[in-house]
């Protein structure tokens, strides 16, 4: 029976009082998005499985241990998106977006799947708000970017998100780093666990987001990257920085940080929050993936936020949300007929963009002004045989307490705007 009576482990619902919440932080990002001109994109929850494994590198933890893969009906391996770069490159080259002109700026705010162990801040199904740039080289676009991300989380109203801020280098830089980090995990093959000394010759980089307390130890004193970047990188990082010093935003510079997938090139950050201990997002550049997607060679960057863990933030920080929204008026009746007339009255006013709710529980007049009092209605009104005869009903301002009288035939809607705004007024 727990198998249809509870959700699935790492699996969460979000019931009505959420995702009023969840909306409004929504709203914020969607209004971020649309200030720096990116326009949303859609695309499907699965996947082939070689796109993942192509963009985001089979020698990383999501894609060696996290995906959730499985073959179809007709025997296609196919993968539940553990993320949404990969899906959005696909979807820039196969839509021809490009021929628009760069830079194209597309965001996505979409569930992801990924098979972790489930705890604060980490969940198999989470959401993603993401937000990917091409066709950007400068390092402005980095700045950009970063400067976009805090200003969402400012717009939710979030305080305490930091900036982490590396560069990884380009593949060029790469090759020395990587021989580097070969020849001093080598030398302590021997603490290393079993992924890691797969890892060794294959993609020694992952070793250092390994979460294994032996490699983690031994990643912290292992070369640093910034010790390895080519004239061009280090030109390319000191110029991010120095838009970033112009925009006012202070970051911390951090040798350690190299992000667990492998499409990264040159700039990388993360968001952590304070208060939670852990990031609320992350991103960087992608210059080589388009290429090796299939398309040209295309400079690329993004990033995304864990809707889930900015709603913990949000939370934690007791930011005021907005009160869910309530019905304007609650028009309750007595009788068949009053309640047809009811339900087109109602549906007069949604047409004219105003909330308005009737009984559909078939409850007693009684029960009718209680159940409007609970929903917070501004006014209420009543119907019965003579409310029809006459055609006129009395409404009731809840909050006051005070009564009129407004037309239920032609002029209903102009008599309850009249009658409501007067009401409206008296507040002043
Ligand atoms: P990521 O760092 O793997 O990057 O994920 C982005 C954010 O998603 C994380 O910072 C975290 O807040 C949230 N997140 C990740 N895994 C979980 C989980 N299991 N439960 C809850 N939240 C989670 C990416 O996915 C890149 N695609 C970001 C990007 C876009 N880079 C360039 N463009």
């Amino acid at each position: 029976m727990e198998l249809i009576t509870k959700a699935p482990k790492g699996t969460i619902d979000l019931t009505p009082a959420q995702t009023a919440k969840w909306q409004q932080a929504e709203r914020a990002l969607a209004e971020e998005a649309r200030l720096n001109g990116f326009a949303e994109v859609r695309t499907p929850a699965f996947e082939h499985t070689e796109l993942f494994q192509r963009g985001m590198g089979d020698v990383t933890d999501v894609v060696e241990k996290q995906m959730y893969t499985f073959l179809d009906k007709a025997g296609r391996s196919v993968t539940l998106r553990p993320e949404g770069t990969a899906g959005a490159v696909r979807a820039m080259l196969e839509n021809g977006l490009y021929n628009g002109g760069y830079p194209v700026k597309l965001y996505y705010n979409i569930p992801c799947y990924r098979y972790e162990k489930p705890q604060a801040g980490r969940l198999r199904e989470f959401r993603t708000f993401g937000v990917e740039v091409f066709g950007a080289a400068e390092p402005a676009a980095d700045a950009q970017l970063i400067a976009m991300a805090l200003s969402a989380f400012q717009r939710m109203g979030l305080q305490d998100v930091g900036l982490q801020l590396n560069s990884i280098g380009c593949p060029a830089c790469r090759k020395e780093y990587h021989q580097a980090l070969k020849a001093y995990f080598s030398s302590h093959s021997e603490s290393l666990c079993q992924t890691c000394l797969s890892r060794l010759e294959r993609n020694p980089m992952r070793i250092l987001d390994c979460k294994n307390p032996d490699c983690q130890k031994l990643a912290a004193d292992a070369p640093k990257i910034s010790d390895y970047l080519c004239p061009d990188c280090q030109a390319h990082f000191a110029q991010v920085q120095a838009c970033l010093d112009a925009l006012g935003i202070s970051y911390q510079l951090d040798s350690g940080l190299v992000r667990g997938l492998d499409y990264y090139t040159r700039t990388v950050f993360e968001f952590p929050s304070e208060s939670l201990g852990f990031a609320l997002g992350g991103g960087g550049r992608y210059d080589g993936l388009v290429e090796e997607m299939g398309g040209s060679p295309t400079p690329a960057l993004g990033f995304g936020l864990g809707m889930d863990r900015i709603m913990l933030a949000l939370e934690k920080q007791g930011v005021p949300f907005a009160q869910p929204e309530k019905p304007e008026v609650y028009i309750a009746a007595m009788g068949g007929q009053a309640q047809a007339k009811a339900l087109a009255l109602t549906d007069r006013l949604h047409k004219c963009g105003i909330a308005a709710d009737c009984d559909i529980c078939g409850r007693g007049l009684k029960a009718q002004m209680k159940y409007a009092g609970k929903t917070g209605a501004k006014y209420s009104m009543v119907l019965g045989e003579d409310e029809l005869a006459k055609g006129k009903a009395s409404i009731k301002n809840m909050a006051s307490g005070e009564t009129g009288e407004i037309g239920i035939e032609d002029s209903f809607v102009d008599d309850y705007l009249t009658y409501s705004t007067q009401q409206d007024d008296l507040k002043f």
